[in-house]
């Protein structure tokens, strides 16, 4: 199957060079009139305008931000050319190509930057997209040594919102971290790496482990709760609340893994501005 990239950016990169790596044909790419893009050369594939491309390939990848999409999405799909077209955008859905030839195959993944080593082994692939379109889905999610998922149509904004704080999300936490490790006198590159290895320590418990928390709410720590609270406050009021906001939704999800206790029950009164009584 002879794919066609539009755009040169991440997605692009991702999605071409693991075409690439499993030894399929690419039809050829297009990036914009005066694109910095250098993914044609790096991909040795050529290049042609969007709807030339659509002619030579099987399927069609529009790898692209989400206006430029609604943009040039409807006015392709509806040309001649390509069997298919799909693009990998988490928010919006296949309606955009206002065709039963487009789908939607979101990579669930923080993409590398164009040139960077890609590795898409395992990566959850999720379509949206009309029935006739599943197979195609489903084939692009295998070649790329990916698993394949769906979402409902309506669903995907939230399915998105849920996907930006599960990377970047954590990435700005690791960012708050770090500007707050800073005010203790703890920066630098060494310390970046600390914070990662710290944060990568955190996330194989929550993966791996039944008991997905470690820290002062697990264990029912009511009093250093609060004085981690006040020391944030008197850092950063912004900080201390956002503190507070994880720190409750620790504390729930500890007491729906079945993990109750008067402490835990203390703390949570504590956290939601509640006297125990
Ligand atoms: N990055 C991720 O981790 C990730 C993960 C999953 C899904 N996605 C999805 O992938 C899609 C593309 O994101 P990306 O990360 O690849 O973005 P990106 O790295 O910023 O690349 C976007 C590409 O689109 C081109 N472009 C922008 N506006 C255009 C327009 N009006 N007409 C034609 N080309 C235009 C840019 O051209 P120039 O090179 O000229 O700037 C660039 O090559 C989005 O739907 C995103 O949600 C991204």
């Amino acid at each position: 199957m002879r794919l066609g990239i539009v755009g040169g950016g991440r997605a692009a990169w991702a999605f071409g060079s693991g075409w690439r790596q499993a030894g399929l044909p690419l039809a050829g790419l297009s990036v914009r009139p005066g694109s910095r893009s250098d993914l044609p050369r790096r991909l040795g594939a050529p290049s042609f305008d969007p709807r030339e491309l659509a002619q030579r390939a099987d399927l069609v990848l529009l790898a692209l931000p989400d206006a430029a999409l609604e943009s040039i999405a409807p006015d392709l799909a509806a040309g001649e050319g390509a069997a298919l077209f799909f693009h990998p955008s988490g928010s919006l859905s296949s309606a955009v190509f206002g065709s039963e030839r487009g789908f939607s195959l979101h990579p669930l993944r923080s993409l590398a930057p164009v040139g960077d080593p890609v590795d898409l082994a395992g990566t959850l692939f999720v379509f949206e997209g009309p029935d006739l379109t599943r197979a195609a889905a489903r084939g692009v999610a295998e070649r790329l040594g990916g698993v394949f998922a769906e979402v409902a149509r309506d669903a995907k904004v939230l399915y998105h919102a849920s996907a930006v704080l599960g990377s970047n999300g954590v990435a700005a936490l690791l960012e708050t971290a770090a500007d707050l490790f800073a005010r203790c006198g703890l920066e630098g590159a060494a310390m970046r790496r600390a914070i990662a290895a710290l944060a990568h320590s955190a996330v194989a418990n929550w993966e791996g482990s039944a008991a997905r928390f470690t820290g002062p709410v697990m264990r029912g720590e009511t009093a250093l709760v609060q004085r981690h609270l006040d020391a944030l406050r008197a850092a950063d009021g912004d900080r201390a609340e956002l503190y507070r906001r994880l720190a409750i939704e620790i504390a729930e999800a500890v007491r729906k893994q079945g993990a109750d206790s008067p402490e835990l029950t203390e703390i949570i009164g504590l956290l939601r501005h509640r006297p125990v009584s």
